[in-house]
């Protein structure tokens, strides 16, 4: 990597977990990504979920359909467990290449994870072949019990859930996705190397007091939901650390406006259109930018065995307030649009779209 005082040159970096969404809003949501990364895992918590061979070779086509010319961009695609999916989709998907990793959402956990898994010895002979055949389990690490406290699930999940899967299938391939808490670093840091957690902007930006600051901030609600500042400074540290075990996840994840706004708002964070430059300024400010390439383009490649990318991109530096209002490109009524991470919000790094 290349580092100034007013530009940084890094390989190009891959998006490990993000949401795309379908239909015409994939114009909308692959270009933001597709302009700078090279590489996404694509979640598959469509409505319906993505849960055949089928369903997701013709989703990556309709991805691949919405790249904008002279973008080189590969996305990687999730089957999404569900209590009864088949151990031969799971393996042909995965010998076929078509699935590159499963998705694992517990029941009710998140955004349309309604047909995710109950209980998960339900999906132990999926896992078990999981684990034969190399593939890895990807998973929102929260539990769905409401009788725990929001704040708690991730924790809870830790011990009751996932430390029971890793003594069960100890050579598991696991990334504990968008993990946002002190426990969460510190377990993955004391876990083998077939463990890995992806770390998005946000949590790395803000804390709790974000989402009640002067009134309800229904943009900065996502789940698992931002905690308190001492798992922030964590979050920031291991990012930051040099440690093989955490990379870049964005979890961006796009809702309209309006569905944000509802007395029930959605969960999601749409911050692709400013990821790496939202990344940039976290590793800025912790005085760690040497670190910002191998958390974005070495590590996640490594952990999944995947060739690290030759092209790099460049960031300049260029303060500049972040739009309040995100378009859809082919909007039906004004009233369609997203409001990204950062809104009304100063970033030091732009994206330099000329480099080459
Ligand atoms: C995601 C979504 O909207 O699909 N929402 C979120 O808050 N992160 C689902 C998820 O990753 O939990
Ligand atoms: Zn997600």
């Amino acid at each position: 990597m290349h580092l100034t005082q007013d530009r940084i040159i890094i390989r190009q970096p891959d998006d490990w977990h993000l949401h795309l969404r379908d239909g015409d809003a994939l114009k909308t949501f692959v270009a933001p990504t597709s302009r700078v990364f090279r590489r996404a895992i694509v979640m598959p918590n469509l409505q319906p979920p993505i849960t055949s061979i089928q369903s997701a070779i013709d989703y990556r086509e309709r991805i691949l359909d919405a790249v904008p010319e002279g973008d080189l961009f590969t996305p990687l695609m999730t089957a999404y467990l569900t209590d009864d999916l088949s151990v031969e989709v799971i393996r042909e998907g995965f010998q076929r290449g078509v699935f590159f990793a499963a998705k694992l959402y517990p029941a009710n956990s998140t955004t349309n994870s309604e047909a995710g898994v109950t209980t998960i010895e339900n999906i132990y002979s999926v896992v078990e072949t999981m684990e034969e055949i190399g593939m890895p389990l990807l998973i929102h690490g929260e539990v769905a019990d409401h009788s725990i406290d929001i704040f708690d699930r991730e924790a809870v999940f830790l011990e009751s859930h996932l430390q029971p899967l890793l003594k069960r299938f100890p050579t598991l391939r696991v990334v504990l996705e968008h993990i946002t808490t002190e426990e969460a670093v510190e377990y993955v840091q004391n876990s083998s190397a077939s463990l890995a957690a992806t770390i998005t902007p946000h949590h790395l930006h803000i804390n709790r007091n974000a989402l009640f600051n002067g009134g309800l901030r229904s943009d900065l609600f996502c789940l698992p939901v931002a905690k308190r500042e001492r798992h922030r400074i964590a979050l920031r540290q291991a990012a930051t650390s040099g440690e093989p075990c955490f990379f870049l996840g964005t979890d961006s994840a796009p809702h309209l406006r309006e569905f944000k706004e509802s007395s029930c708002g959605c969960a999601g964070i749409f911050n692709a259109p400013n990821a790496i430059e939202s990344y940039a300024q976290v590793f800025e400010e912790e005085g760690a930018l040497d670190q910002l390439e191998a958390f974005s383009s070495v590590f996640g490649p490594n952990f999944y065995g995947l060739p690290i990318n030759e092209k790099r991109i460049s960031l300049v530096k260029n303060p500049h307030i972040i739009s309040s209002r995100f378009e859809l490109v082919k909007a039906d009524n004004p009233f369609e649009f997203i409001v990204p991470f950062h809104a009304g919000e100063t970033l030091n790094w732009s994206f330099d779209p000329n480099f080459i």
